[in-house]
């Protein structure tokens, strides 16, 4: 699984804050925006919410040793800002760094490199009251927190990310309205996505290490047919889901059309002298996220609405066509997308990639005699480790691979129905017993295969 490339692939488990830790209230912990979304009525599959999630927080010896027992090579986390700055500003709350120190402590001493998120969405709620991503002060404030954090933990930990999937922070949540704040305002969205880009150029900076990057969902965006009408739908969707991140981290520069659908981001008030410079040449590593291609066509008002339809404000006319096999949340499978991303990012950006997350949702709920079957989810994972050798051997630089994740967790607006994880987590009872499912045996055989090699230290170092 090694392709040609000259490193080892190191491989690996990712979870984020909200969906594992529980312990909302705990240690000084603040109130985030997903904690006021998910108590809104319906905003939530069931009406769940994170409150208790997978009891990580007070699990944290535990859940280490399930990554051990799995043997990886490293460990991709994300730290909650309102435990570190409870008010999103100010005050630094120690004992929220102390878990997370905890936590990188635990690792190293089992030889696994933690791998860092600083933002997975669980903005302090205070920020938002004062006007979310949409308004510069939080891109400000998000750069202090990042200090704060890296203080602590910047000895030890070398592979950072500022955000992950700032796509959804501001598309899902400002404009779609799916995700938390819940806002469904499209300007707001686009004034929010480049305050994202600015916060992780300026928080990049203040890190002042070579090692930080940024985790982003790009998507294949294959437009329905050549006809005019779905291509041009389909640049818009581009513009929105790739060329607005990638084009200022990587030219400094926001393109043609996607002005087109976000003029908004001409806006000298808004993105002001030296914002986009400090964008470029920003991320010294990029995460991508990969779970399936994106299909836009011009509407023909046949096709059933996609609960992502109102993610790409400014591109009128839009239909998502989702084709099968689909995993249980509706999602396409389609492993070829991975690996023309990858080869594309490569030559687009010509940085180290990692793919911070790749997995499927499969309803595999039931436990017999200790064992959960989960063939869909290993020929999933397979199949796409498979797409990344390809690419590695057509010459992209991919230095790891993180299944998304290591247990079933808090899946967002989808709360615990849709289950994601290689280790079962029983909810019918307070316990919430941790069960190892048949994927997770077959990736600790993978991880451990004799001919991969072992995954350098350093993920994403020069
Ligand atoms: C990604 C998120 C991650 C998880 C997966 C399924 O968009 O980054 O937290 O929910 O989807």
């Amino acid at each position: 699984m090694t392709g040609s490339s000259p490193r080892p692939l190191s491989l690996g488990v990712a979870t984020a804050s909200y969906q594992i830790e529980g312990a909302v209230a705990e240690d000084g912990r603040g109130p985030s925006i997903w904690d006021t979304f998910a108590a809104r009525p319906g905003a939530v599959r069931g009406g769940d919410d994170g409150t208790h999630a997978c009891d990580s927080y007070h699990r944290l010896d535990d859940d280490v040793a399930l990554v051990r027992d799995l043997g990886v090579d490293a460990y991709r986390f994300s730290v909650a800002w309102p435990r570190v700055q409870p008010e999103g500003t100010g005050r630094i709350e120690p004992r929220g760094l102390d878990y997370y120190e905890r936590l990188v402590d635990r690792l190293l001493a089992e030889g696994i490199e933690p791998v860092a998120t600083l933002y997975h969405w669980d903005l302090p709620q205070p920020l938002e009251d004062a006007g979310g991503w949409p308004e510069r002060r939080t891109a400000e404030a998000f750069v202090d927190y990042a200090r704060a954090v890296h203080d602590r933990l910047g000895d030890r930990v070398t592979s950072w990310a500022t955000h992950n999937e700032p796509w959804c922070a501001a598309y899902l949540g400002y404009a779609a309205g799916v995700h938390a704040p819940g806002r469904q305002e499209g300007e707001a969205a686009h004034r929010a996505a480049h305050h994202l880009v600015l916060s992780h150029a300026w928080a990049a900076e203040a890190l002042g290490d070579a090692h930080t990057g940024i985790v982003l969902n790009l998507a294949p965006v294959w437009a329905e047919s050549d006809d005019p009408g779905d291509l041009a739908v389909a640049d818009g969707v581009d513009a929105i889901r790739n060329r607005v991140w990638l084009d200022p981290l990587v030219d400094g520069a926001y393109d043609e059309g996607l002005l087109r659908v976000a003029p908004v981001l001409a806006d000298p008030g808004l993105v002001r002298p030296g914002d986009l410079e400090a964008a470029r040449g920003s991320a010294a590593w990029l995460g991508i996220n990969y779970y399936t291609p994106v299909r836009p066509r011009r509407a023909r008002g046949d096709a059933p609405p996609h609960p992502e339809q109102g993610a790409f404000p400014g591109v009128a006319d839009l239909d998502l066509v989702v084709r099968e096999p689909r995993t249980d949340i509706g999602w396409e499978v389609e492993p070829r997308g991975l690996e023309e991303l990858l080869v594309r990012t490569h030559e687009r950006t010509g940085l180290p990639l990692v793919i911070t997350e790749n997995g499927a949702a499969y309803a595999d709920q039931v436990v017999v005699d200790g064992r959960v079957e989960d063939a869909d989810r290993i020929a999933y994972v397979r199949d796409h480790l498979a797409a990344v050798a390809r690419a590695r051997a057509a010459g992209a630089d991919v230095r790891g691979y993180f299944v998304w994740t290591l247990m079933d967790n808090f899946e967002w607006a989808e709360g615990y129905a849709k289950t994601f994880g290689l280790v079962h987590v029983d909810r019918s009872s307070p316990s919430l017993t941790r069960t190892p499912k048949a994927s997770f045996h077959w990736f600790a055989e993978q991880v451990a295969a004799p001919a991969r090699g072992r995954g350098a230290a350093g993920l994403v170092s020069p």
